[in-house]
């Protein structure tokens, strides 16, 4: 396992953990703080900020600043992205492609980066650059879970962050494979309940996410 730093271990572990990463598309900079005690009053810990937003970067540095939510970038398509959200307090990376310069960029600094894959081919890629951690992307279109069975069988040593439809409905499924380290997904914090500071839904439906992790934990969960 790549382990360029004491940041890497602490952020890979508290995914292993909590298993699920929110990303979240943030029109608002000052919506930073109630959904982060959203999110944290749901039970989780961990928050992808997408650069897609003006906003995106001015939030990332409020959640860096508040320090009890670990806070990362999604959407890093270039190594100055990743350079800016970095310093204004990213605390990992996540791209939904292999961008070389991104990941050289982060390894640099130490900081843990989860590029996107789809094949073979970029799995093997991102390999060679020493990520075993890859988000699969955009995981509903490209096979879902069977996909990732296939692609486990040939890389025993990489684990996959599947995001792209996942939901309540087949989080526990996903879960319930051992290459899958945790899932990402924007429906625990989608974008119309941020828009409407519907905090009380965004606590619900990350706990109901908690819960759902929690029963694959304890051997409840949909069969691999
Ligand atoms: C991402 O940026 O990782 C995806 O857009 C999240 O996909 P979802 O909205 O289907 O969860």
């Amino acid at each position: 396992m790549t382990n360029h730093s004491t940041s890497d271990s602490v952020v890979l572990q508290a995914l292993a953990t909590e298993r699920l990463l929110p990303v979240v598309v943030i029109n608002d900079a000052a919506a930073a703080a109630p959904l982060r005690d959203a999110v944290v009053a749901g039970g989780l810990s961990t928050l992808e900020i997408t650069l897609r937003t003006p906003s995106a970067i001015a939030a990332i540095r409020r959640l860096s600043e508040a320090g009890d939510i670990s806070v990362g970038a999604g959407t890093v398509l270039t190594r100055e992205q990743a350079k800016i959200a970095i310093g204004e307090g990213a605390r990992f990376v996540v791209s939904p492609g292999l961008s070389p310069d991104v990941v050289a960029h982060c390894h640099d600094v130490g900081v843990p980066v989860f590029p996107g894959v789809a094949t073979p081919t970029e799995i093997l890629s991102a390999l060679s650059l020493g990520c075993t951690v890859v988000k699969f992307f955009p995981a509903d279109v490209n096979g879902g879970l069977p996909a990732i069975k296939a692609l486990a069988n040939p890389f025993p040593d990489v684990r996959f962050v599947p995001t792209g439809g996942v939901s309540a409905d087949n989080l526990a499924a996903y879960l319930a494979h051992p290459a899958v380290l945790a899932v990402g997904g924007s429906w625990v914090v989608a974008q119309p309940l941020i828009a409407s500071h519907d905090w009380a839904t965004i606590t619900s439906r990350v706990a109901e996410a908690v819960r759902i992790v929690e029963g694959v934990a304890a051997g409840d969960g949909a069969h691999a």
